[in-house]
């Protein structure tokens, strides 16, 4: 573990990888400009070459070598919303190397806020930064969900609880009618109330972002033990479930009772480790109490797509 961002500078420009915190989720970062390194992060996730990153900046002279043609809207979200969880795809600079965007002409770009990536940032340059789990395993949320995933051989800046705990909200802006690709805690209405922005939601654009952004191509992660919807019959306590719950449907208390009470903030951040922690103490199965209306909370269409991933529908 590392807990200084110079270090993990040091680490980059030496060519070599260290898993980094962000308020999403951990990322594997590299140089962007290193082809061998960026590579590297490919094979050590097992990710397939043509599934693009997230190319991580600290400040906006960054950006310029990055993408090129911005359009005028890019730098009005990037004054709203960076650092933060929006990632923007915008048309690839030269000099980026293809092997960063899967041989696209667009490549996604977002500014993570979290003070001690932003520091190493400053210091490395940019890097890319995939989710730091391996292919198999959800997103990782804390230093020692990469630990475990990659049995303590890479280095890890230690920036404590992802706050999020979902990834970042994709938005298309290379399209005449930006869209949003991949759901997050930034949706199209809170682009809207903060810039006067209009962006195509997650869900109408949902058939158009699974064939335009590689990710949605693949099969996502599914814990080992079976997650489902809570219903009505299995609402009795089940000592081989795990459960997870967003109002006081029951009140049952129990060690595998997770109760959120609305607080879907925290709900989202925990999810991943909720995941984990059910694989790893064996239970069968993974129920989750069914989402409210969706337009209640801003977090609730990513949570809906991360949990209907896991499910498998
Ligand atoms: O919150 C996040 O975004 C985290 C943290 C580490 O920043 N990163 C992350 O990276 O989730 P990754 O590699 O797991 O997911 C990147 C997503 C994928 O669905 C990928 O297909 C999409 O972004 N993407 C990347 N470049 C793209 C491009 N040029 N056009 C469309 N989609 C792109
Ligand atoms: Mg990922």
């Amino acid at each position: 573990m590392i807990t200084l961002p110079s270090k993990a500078a040091e680490i980059i420009l030496k060519g070599e990888i260290v898993a980094v915190p962000t308020e999403t989720v951990y990322g594997l970062a590299a140089d962007v400009f290193n082809i061998q390194a960026v590579q590297n992060t490919f094979n050590a996730k097992g990710r397939p070459a043509d599934n693009p990153l997230i190319v991580h900046i600290s400040n906006m002279d960054q950006l310029k070598k990055i993408a090129i043609n911005l359009p005028h809207n890019a730098f009005a979200l990037a004054l709203a919303f960076w650092p933060g969880p929006l990632t923007l795809v915008l048309h690839k600079h030269k000099n980026v190397p293809d092997i960063v965007t899967g041989g696209l002409s667009t490549v996604a770009v977002r500014m993570p806020d979290h003070p001690l990536t932003l520091e190493m940032i400053q210091l490395s340059g940019p890097v890319t930064a995939p989710s730091a789990n391996r292919s198999g395993s959800p997103s990782p949320t804390r230093a020692e969900h990469v630990k475990k995933d990659y049995n303590n051989s890479l280095p890890i800046l230690d920036g404590g609880i992802s706050r999020i705990g979902i990834e970042s909200t994709v938005l298309d802006l290379t399209v005449e009618h930006p869209l949003i690709l991949r759901p997050g805690a930034i949706t199209a209405e809170i682009i809207k109330d903060k810039t006067g922005i209009i962006v195509t939601d997650f869900e109408k654009s949902y058939s158009e972002s699974r064939t335009k952004s590689p990710g949605m191509r693949y099969t996502h992660y599914k814990p080992e033990a079976s997650v489902e919807w809570l219903n009505s019959e299995s609402k009795k306590n089940d000592p081989d479930s795990y459960y997870i719950l967003h109002s006081d449907l029951t009140n049952q208390s129990a060690p595998n009772y997770f109760h959120y009470n609305g607080d879907f903030e925290s709900m989202a951040r925990d999810l991943y480790d909720h995941f984990r922690t059910a694989d790893h103490l064996s239970y069968r199965n993974i129920k989750i109490e069914p989402l409210p209306d969706l337009n209640i909370n801003p977090l609730l269409p990513a949570l809906m797509d991360r949990i209907s991933k896991a499910i498998g529908s």
